[in-house]
């Protein structure tokens, strides 16, 4: 029912680094003023505390490394190919920084930034609004974009991201948030043993630089089919040319949206459940966007240390990133990701935990 604001440190260009800690009915969340990044969730189970959120112990190690641990993602989520695209016929160069294509926003992404926040609660909940503005030609985007994150906890061990933008002229935006997920509380360092459900028929394949190739593929029958719950790592070895791709499952799902899900005034679909291997958290997702991306930490490196000085480990968590489909603005037939000048730019995720 509180607000609590702490000190976590400096940046290398020293920034001051705050942490706000929203608490309610049994969720914690802490939330950084660098990145907009989730620091930790913790959620009270019948085992104890878990902190089911990946993240670091200081500002250093977020800037350092590459994971994007719990960050606020912009521009433009996941690959852009070779960083390249047009609007209406004017060609746009970003930033490259992921092997020969432009990732999660570019060399320095809404993860960088350091956001104004206001802190705000109410009767059933507590609210960090955090904004930003990114000016014309940030990263090679055009616009100059205002960005608004509310991050919302809930009486009901739930927790929403608002996401809102406004360009001064048009442009391409996909807004993410990367946690990495554990339901152990990162107790067990792999993920392999959650059970996994997603509201999701088809994915959409990848080249071997992850770009999509354009293609809508049907899951029934292969690896990548979630349709009916199974362990993350039941069929994650399997002989398919998209997991060798990607070490493993770091796809785009397309989103079934036949399951609605009511919240706050707004229609948000079934996603994405996932259990703990001992049954006692789970956590829900429900989104308006079209597409999620699951990525299994199959590029996380076992040389760095977490939280509490925990290793992480290769596939110890599980991203499950609400968003467009990657590349969309090379896809004229994936659902739009552009944004006119003067639109309101507005979308919603639901993340909701059960404990037992
Ligand atoms: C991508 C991965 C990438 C990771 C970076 C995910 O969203 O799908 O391919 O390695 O972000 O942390």
């Amino acid at each position: 029912m509180s607000i609590e604001k702490i000190t976590f440190g400096k940046t290398k260009e020293t920034d001051e680094v705050l942490e706000y800690l929203l608490k309610r009915n049994g969720v914690t969340l802490g939330i950084l003023n660098y990145g907009a990044t989730i620091h930790k969730c913790l959620v009270e189970t019948s085992k104890g505390v878990r902190d089911v959120i990946g993240g670091y112990d200081t500002v250093k190690e977020y800037e350092d490394n590459d994971g994007y641990q719990g960050a606020l993602i912009g521009r433009v989520g996941n690959r852009i190919c070779r960083g390249k695209f047009s609007i209406d016929g004017v060609d746009y160069t970003l930033a490259i920084n992921n092997g020969e294509n432009s990732l999660h926003g570019g060399l320095k992404g809404f993860d960088k930034y350091i956001w104004t926040v206001t802190e705000n609660s109410e009767a059933d909940c507590d609210k960090l609004i955090m904004t930003i503005t990114s000016p014309h030609m940030d990263q090679g985007y055009p616009g100059k974009l205002k960005v608004t994150v509310t991050y919302t906890l809930n009486d009901d061990k739930s927790f929403s991201i608002g996401y809102e933008a406004e360009s001064d002229r048009k442009t391409v935006l996909n807004l993410t948030n990367h946690s990495y997920f554990n339901l152990t509380g990162f107790e067990e360092l792999n993920v392999l043993d959650h059970k996994l459900k997603l509201y999701c028929s088809n994915f959409t394949p990848v080249d071997h630089t992850l770009i999509p190739t354009g293609e809508i593929r049907p899951v029934k029958g292969t690896a990548f089919d979630f349709t009916e719950e199974k362990t993350v790592g039941r069929d994650i070895e399997a002989k398919d040319l998209q997991l060798e791709y990607a070490g493993g499952y770091d796809h785009n799902y397309v989103i079934d949206r036949t399951q609605e899900v009511s919240y706050r005034n707004t229609t948000l679909f079934k996603t994405a459940a996932l259990t703990s291997p001992d049954d006692v958290l789970s956590l829900e997702v429900a989104t308006d966007q079209p597409g999620v991306q699951v990525y299994c930490g199959n590029f996380l490196h076992d040389d760095i240390v977490f939280k509490g000085s925990k290793p992480q480990r290769r596939r110890s968590a599980i991203c499950l990133e609400t968003q467009h489909y990657p590349d969309t603005p090379n896809h004229p037939q994936f659902p739009s990701a552009y944004l006119d000048k003067g639109e309101r730019f507005k979308t919603t995720t639901l993340f909701k935990f059960t404990s037992r």
